[in-house]
């Protein structure tokens, strides 16, 4: 059974929406609060037990879903649903930012509810019958500061967590300032690694979720410890620990490994499914590069493990791919171009480059390579706003797969 929570603006509604419910043949519980999304919080206890969240508000602005965006975060597993009849590009754009999964246009389709809802009872009961996931765990690791190995994590952990449904954990185990969560969120979190580590006798999920920040509805971030005396004493039996219980417990964890290889970073690269090298073309990244991959290969990793992923990629280098590739002695996985522009509009809105330039070819590239690390379950994928809003007659026009 699912638990839904309907917020309507609308008594005549309603009722339209129970009907489609009730065609969809999923058993569910039902609590209705006639309000618009603007009385959110009020309701905040009941959403926070509720599978789904259904809001089905005519005057929808893309301000008041920000002002959502706090309650929503608090329900990290909840499934949110907008229902509102003709929705801006505004609008869909902050719905993805406060991480809403499906905007269904008015009248309802009985289809398209029906399918959300079989796909939440489907995932509720394998939740309740395995109680764990297994998530993926991915390190991104450079041999030189400034190739972008953090704005490449943050932005492919926010692109996981808005474009698919599951759940994200960013660590930030770069070690020195803990930079990865100043550029996805606007307030200091809750707690460090460092911090969590000092407790770890006492480590299980209640801990663990009150040290992570959550920035996203799917999307917490275990920050860096900002301090690189006390990151040096997190031990790598301490770290261990902690992704064995965050791969229970999210879909896909990211590590910011940064630079440096020691006992504690090397204790990360050894437990990851897959590590991502961030390399620039240019001499120095290069030697650290060859030097980084021998060290793997002695480390016993298999060479699929590690993918090269060449950043601010310009084709007119003086090292261009196959010389790359040649000192290297690895193929490039992948290629991101520079976008400063783009960059810079994003740290200067504090929105990431995947949500406030979704359309750019780096955006693109950087959902490819979320594709290429976490490989999705086959379904069928469309493009970011489509996803979201998934029956509405004269949709904008979709992203385009590819660069
Ligand atoms: N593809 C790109 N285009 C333009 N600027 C980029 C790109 N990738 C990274 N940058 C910028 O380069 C700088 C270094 O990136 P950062 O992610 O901090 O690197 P690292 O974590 O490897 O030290 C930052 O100012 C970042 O915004
Ligand atoms: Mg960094």
């Amino acid at each position: 059974m699912i638990d839904i929570f309907l917020i309507s603006s609308s008594a005549e509604r309603a009722p339209h929406i129970v009907a489609r419910l009730d065609e969809s043949g999923v058993v569910y519980r039902l609590r209705i609060a006639y309000c618009t999304l603007r009385q959110l919080r009020m309701h905040a206890r009941a959403i926070r037990s509720a599978d789904l969240l259904i809001v089905d508000d005519v005057d929808l602005s893309a301000r008041d879903l920000d002002g959502a965006e706090e309650t929503l975060a608090c329900s990290p597993v909840l499934h949110c649903m907008l229902v509102t009849p003709a929705p801006s590009t505004a609008l869909l754009t902050a719905a993805m930012r406060v991480g809403v999964r499906d905007v269904l246009s008015w009248p309802l389709e009985a289809g398209k509810i029906g399918a959300a809802l079989t796909h939440i009872a489907a995932k509720k009961n394998a939740e309740n019958a395995g109680g764990r996931r297994a998530g993926r765990l991915v390190s991104l690791v450079s041999s030189k500061g400034g190739s972008g190995t953090t704005l490449i994590a943050v932005n492919l952990a926010y692109s996981l967590a808005s474009l698919r449904n599951s759940r994200v954990l960013l660590i930030d185990l770069s070690q020195q300032f803990g930079d990865a969560s100043l550029l996805i969120a606007d307030k200091p979190p809750p707690a460090t690694l460092a911090d969590l580590c000092s407790q770890i006798d006492h480590l299980d999920a209640g801990l663990l979720d009150a040290c992570v920040m959550r920035v996203h509805a799917n999307l917490d971030v275990l920050a860096g410890a900002g301090d690189p005396l006390k990151a040096a004493e997190v031990q790598p039996a301490q770290l261990e620990q902690i992704l064995w219980l965050v791969r229970e417990r999210y879909d896909a964890v990211l590590i910011d490994i940064g630079q440096s290889l020691n006992p504690l970073t090397i204790r990360a690269l050894d437990r990851s499914d897959a590590i991502c090298m961030v390399v620039r073309q240019n001499l120095l990244y290069l030697h650290g590069g060859r030097r980084m991959l021998d060290i793997f290969r002695e480390l016993g990793y298999p060479s699929g493990k590690v993918r090269v992923v060449v950043n601010q990629y310009d084709k007119n280098a003086a090292v261009n791919l196959p010389t790359l590739e040649q000192t290297l002695g690895a193929k490039v996985a992948h290629q991101l171009p520079r976008d400063e522009k783009r960059v810079n509009e994003a740290l200067n809105r504090g929105v990431p480059l995947v949500i406030s330039a979704h359309d750019s070819g780096l955006a693109q590239g950087i959902c490819l390579l979320a594709d290429m690390l976490w490989p999705a379950p086959v379904e069928p994928r469309k493009g970011m706003l489509g996803r979201l809003f998934a029956a509405r007659p004269n949709a904008p026009p979709q992203l385009k797969p590819g660069h």
